[in-house]
């Protein structure tokens, strides 16, 4: 059945079996959310059954929060938990420098928290994800429902002065009504192709009334951790040269893992 899982799959099922190395019994850890996320809470979940691993989770979503208590890995609040050892989380885009491009499973608020909030941020990932430069992947933004359109039309206004390729923007959707975060706000999404300065624009965008965070992770992530489809992995550290390579292979309890969603 694991020959069932795609190469993607295969990809962020490996970045997350590393990644969950990193995790030692004591630590609070944040787990992100999205589908390489979520593999990662299997993965972590796997540990804390079978080989004792003793850690509390602060959840980046609902959607998060539930998987982990699924599978057995004690939840606490970022309040109760205060501050972090080590955050895991996937990215939709991150470049040379580590800098993300987050919020495509619409969670990027409770992300950066928590991520802030912790000594160490690890990005698990596909290799699809490493870009030259940010920006193909539309910006996630998180605003406010009230007065939504005035915010989306102050947005598309500051976008005039920025170093973009594109400046259409989109309210997202799910179905007929507007997607809302676990906080309750809207997603506007933005369509910028290329980000020259994403320090900037962040910002700039974190200055408009209305909008409560934007999907740019600058400075926060620590660790890329690239799965690839044949089993092998890649460690990038910001404190250490070259890269680290690995190899995990695929065994038949992997199985378990081959029906989750993200
Ligand atoms: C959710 C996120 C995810 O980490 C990002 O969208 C990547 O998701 P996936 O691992 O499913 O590709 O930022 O808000």
């Amino acid at each position: 059945m694991t020959t069932d899982l795609s190469p993607i799959d295969r990809a962020k099922f490996v970045a997350a079996k590393r990644a969950a190395l990193e995790v030692k019994s004591g630590m609070k850890v944040g787990l992100g959310t999205g589908s390489t996320a979520a593999w990662l809470v299997q993965c972590l979940g796997e540990m804390v059954r079978d080989k004792g691993l003793s850690i509390q989770g602060v959840p980046t979503s609902s959607r998060t929060a539930a998987l982990a208590k699924n599978v057995g890995i004690e939840v606490i609040s970022l309040d109760e938990a205060q501050t972090l050892d080590l955050t895991i989380d996937g990215a939709d885009e991150f470049d040379a420098q580590m800098n993300l491009i987050k919020g495509g499973g619409g969670a990027l608020l409770q992300e950066k928290i928590v991520a802030t909030a912790s000594e160490r941020m690890i990005v698990i990932a596909d290799a699809a994800k490493r870009v030259d430069t940010l920006g193909a992947f539309p910006l996630p933004i998180e605003v406010i429902p009230f007065g939504w359109q005035t915010t989306k039309a102050l947005v598309e206004e500051t976008l005039i002065g920025m170093d973009v390729l594109g400046r259409t923007t989109s309210l997202r959707m799910n179905g007929e009504a507007p997607f809302t975060t676990d906080e309750g706000n809207y997603i506007l999404d933005l369509h910028l192709n290329r980000i020259g300065d994403g320090r900037q624009l962040s910002l700039v965008l974190n200055q408009i009334p209305g909008v409560v965070e934007n999907g740019l992770f600058i400075d926060i992530c620590d660790t890329v951790i690239v799965g690839h489809g044949d089993g092998r992995v890649l460690v990038t550290d910001q404190d250490k040269e070259g890269v680290e390579e690995s190899r995990f292979d695929f065994v038949e309890k992997d199985n378990i893992f081959a029906d989750m969603d993200g």
